[in-house]
């Protein structure tokens, strides 16, 4: 299964939304590839690499964005999510490592990118950064 941007997880902040839909974007492409690289081993490291490579920088710049965007606003809940962030950035970190020391196969991977990094970013807009912009707008 595909855990794909939805219309319902825009939270009204053009930029936020457009950084989220591309997280799924390409992480879905990258899922798509090294599917397609089964056989290709060479290719396949390659995109999981990139992939990683992908996640580690565009979340980083992403909660960075977000939390400049929290400050200039006096956002109330601002360290509590930031917090939230950084152990998010822990957690890729994380499945990055135990990725390439502990020898997991691509399902491994497969599962981790979908049901802990889409899942838990759908999860995170809807309950956090939904708020972000709900407080916004009250200003
Ligand atoms: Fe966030
Ligand atoms: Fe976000």
């Amino acid at each position: 299964m595909i855990i794909k941007w939805s219309d319902d997880l825009n939270i009204g902040i053009e930029k936020i939304d457009q950084q989220h839909k591309e997280i799924f974007t390409q992480s879905n492409y990258f899922l798509k590839k090294i599917k397609e690289d089964k056989d290709n081993p060479a290719e396949l490291k390659s995109n999981i690499e990139d992939l990683f490579y992908f996640l580690t920088d565009y979340f980083v710049t992403h909660f960075n964005d977000e939390e400049r965007l929290q400050q200039k606003y006096n956002y109330p809940r601002y360290e509590q999510h930031k917090k939230v962030h950084h152990n998010f950035i822990e957690r890729i970190n994380q499945i990055k490592y135990s990725f390439w020391n502990e020898d997991h196969d691509i399902d491994y991977l497969k599962h981790e990118i979908k049901d802990e990094i889409l899942v838990w970013l759908k999860d995170h807009i809807i309950k956090e950064d939904r708020l972000i912009s709900e407080y916004i707008k009250e200003q």
